[in-house]
């Protein structure tokens, strides 16, 4: 382009050209009606259709007619290589970009960001201003061992790992942490459990499970005991307030569990090695299903990594404020002035809770990385427990605690298998993938026999399946876990989606033999051969993908992007009968495959960031 447009602070034209246009239709406002450039940009928004740029007047509170100004606009205004269209009705004005100029522009920043930027890596919706020099410590799954992993920790692990990927793709540095649940009494009580269950050849072969199979039934026979003797069923939950004092007499189950779990607080160090054992096992096991999600964690921390010394700091600092109450032999934190209740810190045995090991993390994270923002993403259920959390940090007076934010969801309505018994993560993985392998092998169109490895492709769509599914609506919704709905080709599903992309990579090898794109399609290809109404259509769709990442960066709605990725499959398809590739002149279909092959970027990209790994073939 030859026109040097002025610099708006905070766009990045070098990554969405639809910041371009839109500063030159500010401009257009700037010089007509005296606007400062930056609040007329402001103004300038993206239609809903066919590439026109919309402004009302009206926002801008300028003395006189809005009419006048608006015929003003119209009349001053001259096509240029932006724009080329200007038209006003009442106080508003509407711009329309020259077509031609556009799609070549669209089309070569898509093109040249995914497969040509500096990094090496696809770019095209990516940003540098918004974190630039930024830090994000992202907190999310953070199961609990010796626990299922349930459908609170399968929907944190993907609204986080796709919230990590956001913020990384707007300049952000990000910190992906895992917080285990992996401290408190019922360790105690597990590791009494594996002292008389336990067995290393299942630990070391399978730990999830057999850590769960012994606490399950550790678990059910201190209830029972304690039934029998007459006590009242003690919680295992955390939070469990008042407990009877552990009897150093006492030999019932629990008494030796407290014991046991009093014996890791003091650092012993037989209960601490195999306690730790469980951890590590555990963990390695959950990076294996992590890696298969494509999820990586940078920390691996956990309730057990929060340090004695540092609770105890937080309760005296709390208490110095005033906020410490004594309630029977506990001691607990009075939030009824913010109706936030009332919460035990610490109980009667000296040991700390939940709570305080939360607010003692963060201070040490604050510590460790000086974050300029932390994010918990942790199930609705939790609001009270990170409305309490994020107050006493403020109450105490660290600056830090208004970048705390709790990113939180609604619950997951029957996750199980199809028969009905899955408690763990990996279970209900395998059954997506069996599912998608019937149907992978039912589908006669489906050239299952010549992929490379039909195991990973229905592992892939599997995985597609359950995270659309979780992502599709709004975060706070709940949602029913349905089978057959989410492992559908139709409809707005994962399957779906992964069959749009397989169906625009399609295109490349079917032409194959006719039309390759040249290797510099932003100088040898005609894009001035995309002249139907409908190719517009898709351009300014796919130019408006890094204004979608930026709202999502906003509303942290992994929807606004699921979303966005469907509507373009949507267009897509309808163009495909459209615009046909093969067959046709060797200058229109390669247009035509430019544009495609762009349309393939951007949702890989959307997908991409959806935690997807997009597939070629199916
Ligand atoms: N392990 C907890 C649970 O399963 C979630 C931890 C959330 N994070 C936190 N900092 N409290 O409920």
């Amino acid at each position: 382009m030859s026109t040097q447009l002025p610099y708006i602070q905070n766009t990045e034209p070098e990554r969405s050209i639809l910041d371009s246009y839109r500063t030159a239709c500010a401009l257009e406002l700037n010089k007509t009606l005296d606007l400062p450039l930056e609040k007329a940009f402001e103004g300038v928004h993206v239609g809903s259709k066919n590439g026109d740029f919309h402004i009302a007047l009206p926002r801008f509170r300028l003395p006189g007619d809005v009419k006048e100004h608006a015929q003003k606009v119209h009349d001053q205004f001259k096509p240029n290589e932006y724009i080329d269209t200007c038209i006003v009705k009442q106080g508003f004005v509407t711009f329309q970009a020259t077509t031609k100029n556009f799609i070549r522009d669209v089309l070569d920043q898509i093109h040249t960001m995914s497969n040509k930027s500096p990094t090496g890596k696809p770019e095209f919706g990516t940003s540098t201003v918004a974190g630039q020099g930024k830090h994000v410590i992202i907190e999310f799954s953070s199961p609990n061992i010796a626990k299922p992993f349930h459908a609170g920790h399968l929907r944190s692990t993907i609204i986080g790992a796709f919230l990590a990927n956001l913020y990384e793709a707007c300049g952000w540095k990000v910190t992906r942490m895992n917080y285990l649940g992996d401290w408190g009494k019922q360790f105690g009580l597990l590791g009494v459990g594996f002292e008389r269950y336990g067995s290393q050849e299942k630990l070391k072969a399978d730990p999830i499970a057999h850590l769960f199979e012994v606490y399950v039934r550790i678990n059910t026979e201190a209830k029972e005991e304690d039934e029998k003797l007459g006590k009242k069923a003690q919680d295992d939950e955390e939070g469990a307030e008042e407990e009877a004092a552990p009897t150093e007499a006492g030999n019932t189950i629990n008494d030796q569990a407290r014991r046991f779990f009093k014996r890791m607080e003091d650092g012993e160090e037989g209960p601490l090695s195999l306690w730790k054992q469980f951890r590590d096992l555990s963990i390695e096991k959950y990076k294996d299903t992590y890696a298969r999600l494509n999820i990586h964690f940078d920390v691996y921390s956990g309730e057990s990594q929060i340090s004695q010394e540092n609770q105890n700091k937080a309760i005296d600092v709390l208490t110095e404020k005033g906020l410490i109450k004594q309630s029977g032999q506990s001691q607990i934190i009075d939030l009824e002035e913010y109706k936030l209740g009332k919460a035990v810190v610490k109980k009667m045995d000296g040991t700390t809770l939940y709570l305080t090991r939360d607010f003692a993390a963060a201070a040490e994270r604050y510590d460790t990385y000086h974050f300029d923002k932390m994010i918990y993403v942790i199930a609705s259920q939790q609001d009270l427990h990170t409305a309490q959390l994020f107050k006493a940090m403020d109450l105490i007076g660290y600056d830090w605690a208004k970048n705390l934010l709790h990113i939180n969801f609604g619950m997951v309505l029957g996750m199980s298998t199809r028969k009905g018994t899955a408690v763990f993560l990996d279970q209900i993985l395998n059954e997506a993938k069996s599912v998608m392998m019937d149907v992978m092998k039912k589908d006669s169109t489906n050239k299952y026999d010549q992929l490379e490895d039909p195991e990973w492709t229905a592992d892939t769509l599997g995985l597609s399946a359950v995270k659309i599914q979780d992502m599709g609506g709004r975060r706070i919704m709940n949602y029913k876990f349905a089978w057959d709905r989410m492992t559908s080709f139709e409809g707005d599903t994962g399957p779906y989606l992964q069959y749009a992309h397989v169906r625009i990579s399609s295109i490349q090898r079917k032409v194959a033999d006719e039309t390759v794109l040249p290797e510099d399609p932003t100088k040898d290809v005609d894009t001035s051969l995309l002249t139907e109404p409908k190719a517009r259509e898709l351009v300014y769709l796919l130019s408006q993908y890094p204004d979608v990442v930026k709202t999502a960066l906003k509303t942290h709605e992994p929807n606004n992007i699921v979303s966005y990725a469907f509507q373009l499959t949507h267009v897509v398809s309808s163009l495909l009968e459209i615009l046909k590739v093969k067959g046709q002149e060797q200058k229109l279909a390669q247009a035509r495959l430019y544009l495609f092959m762009c349309a393939k970027d951007v949702l890989g990209s959307a997908m991409r960031l959806l935690t997807l790994t997009p597939l070629e073939k199916m």
